[in-house]
């Protein structure tokens, strides 16, 4: 089984539901709770910085509207990413992907990057993505790069091999041993809910490791923990905390 540095439990879009999702006070808000890993949601603007959004539109998480990638960066600077969350974060900015290097360097904490590529970017969102992951990540853990995009995780596949890819999915996939196989993953990022016990055991028998998504019951971790699951990514990041196996 590959080299696996990553702690069991990720903070969901960097500070899980106590902070606007994607956004610098998410991340210091992830670190201030002591997580040692987070995890967030990149795309490209139009004039191809990578910056975090979950979606592919502005509406639900800012105060902006339309397809994000159709915007350049200065454009999406202008747009209030925290004040949907609360007054306390108004005036929140979009990220991007270089400053949450910086705070990954300065905080000591691990990333698992989800490249969310806009419809139709795929590869180009794949490729650059895992160009500056290597570049930005320089002398830290190595970010762990993910994808529900089969495309994107084939070209950060053939631009940069040596970093760490898992590929995303939603829904159960009988030829899952093929992709993985195919696209070099290391793991294997799951709804929680698609899981059971001999699964867990067929996924890890087959030298996968194995990463949740999204567990907010804490029984529900435990469980998954026993299992044998690596990791565990969480909106409860206070509840299911960096200490919670100890
Ligand atoms: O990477 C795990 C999880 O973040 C995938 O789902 O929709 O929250 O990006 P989503
Ligand atoms: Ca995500």
């Amino acid at each position: 089984m590959s080299n696996w540095p990553y702690p069991p439990i990720v903070a969901h879009r960097g500070g899980g539901r106590l902070a606007p999702e994607n956004t610098l006070a998410a991340i210091e808000t992830g670190a201030r709770l002591g997580h040692a890993m987070i995890e967030f949601d990149v795309k490209l603007s139009k004039d191809g910085q990578i910056f975090l959004l979950h979606d592919d539109t502005l509406e639900r998480t800012s105060n902006g509207w339309g397809v994000a990638g159709d915007l350049n960066w200065d454009e999406l600077l202008k747009v209030d990413a925290g004040g949907w969350y609360s007054g306390a974060f108004k005036g929140e900015k979009l990220a991007l992907m270089s400053e949450v290097a910086e705070r990954c360097r300065t905080h000591h904490m691990m990333a698992n990057i989800e490249i969310k590529p806009t419809t139709g970017a795929d590869r180009e969102t794949g490729r650059v993505v895992a160009l500056a992951a290597r570049e930005l990540w320089q002398g830290m853990t190595a970010p762990l790069l993910s994808s529900f995009s089969i495309e994107a995780l084939e070209a950060a596949q053939q631009a940069v091999p040596e970093l760490p890819r898992g590929l995303l999915l939603d829904e159960w996939r009988d030829d899952w041993q093929a992709l993985t196989t195919q696209l070099g993953c290391v793991s294997i990022h799951l709804n929680h809910q698609l899981l059971d016990q001999a699964r867990v055991a067929q996924l890890k028998d087959a030298g996968l490791h194995i990463l949740v998504y999204t567990v907010n019951s804490p029984r529900r971790a435990l469980e998954l923990l026993a299992w044998g699951v690596d990791c565990i990514c969480t909106d409860a990041i206070d509840e299911i905390g960096p200490d919670f196996r100890a």
